[in-house]
């Protein structure tokens, strides 16, 4: 028989191998995949590259609806668009990374995105990996599995500034705290544990034995649905 579809919830700070574990999760067991943090990102792009005043709640919040984002939930290859515009990596840039926590912090732009997220996750027939910092307490709340992602800022900013080739690790711990800082203590689903997560530090675990830990625990599910 075909395994139940499952929905797989995991959220933490930046930093903590989310992206790399939530990808080799879904693509391992055949699920689809959802970065959500792709999804905020892209609004913010829009709202930059339109001459919204991301200072001001309010052009945000009046703008919210406006652009079309479309996530690919392929885990070898997700894609995002906005209004048909791959946007994959001006997304990743230094200025959307440090005004994304103010556009995503609007309840107007959480609100638009969170119905697409839960849109996607019922669309995925085999079940979906989606990664976050509120899809356990807020998008997802029956999700099977739930994982909260931990590491100590010193692991977080040295693989942050791993990625982003060359980057200072001090100036990247302190960018990466005020951002964790701002998402977890906004009004409207903060980053934050649901009560009924599993929580994994992983400051001092290999990528591969992360996976290998999640793995086993949606296995876990799967077999008792
Ligand atoms: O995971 P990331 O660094 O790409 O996320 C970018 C930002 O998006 C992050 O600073 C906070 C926000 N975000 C959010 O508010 N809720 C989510 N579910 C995912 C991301």
């Amino acid at each position: 028989r075909t395994a139940p579809a499952v929905i797989v919830a995991i959220d933490g700070p930046s930093g903590t191998g989310k992206s790399s574990t939530s990808k080799a999760v879904a693509a391992q067991l055949g699920l689809s995949y959802l970065d959500t943090g792709a999804q905020y990102r892209a609004i913010t792009w829009w709202m930059v590259t339109n001459g919204i005043d991301v200072t001001d709640p309010a052009q945000i919040a009046a703008a919210a609806g406006k652009p079309e984002i479309v996530s690919g939930t392929d885990p070898s290859a997700p894609t995002i668009t906005v209004d048909g515009t791959d946007v994959a990596g001006p997304i990743r840039t230094q200025e959307v990374t440090s005004k994304v926590s103010a556009v995503s912090a609007v309840p107007e732009v959480r609100a638009r995105i969170t119905e697409l997220q839960r849109s996607i996750a019922a669309e995925a027939a085999q079940g979906i990996v989606v990664e976050g910092r509120d899809i356990g307490t807020t998008v997802l709340p029956d999700a099977d599995l739930k994982i909260f992602l931990t590491a100590s800022p010193e692991a977080r900013a040295a693989r942050r500034s791993g990625e982003l080739k060359g980057a200072d690790v001090n100036a990247t711990r302190e960018a990466l705290i005020k951002r964790d800082a701002a998402d977890s203590t906004r009004k409207t689903s903060p980053l934050a544990k649901a009560d009924d997560a599993v929580e994994v530090d992983t400051s001092d675990l290999t990528l591969q034995q992360v996976i290998e830990c999640v793995v086993t625990l949606v296995e876990e599910k799967r077999a008792a649905k």
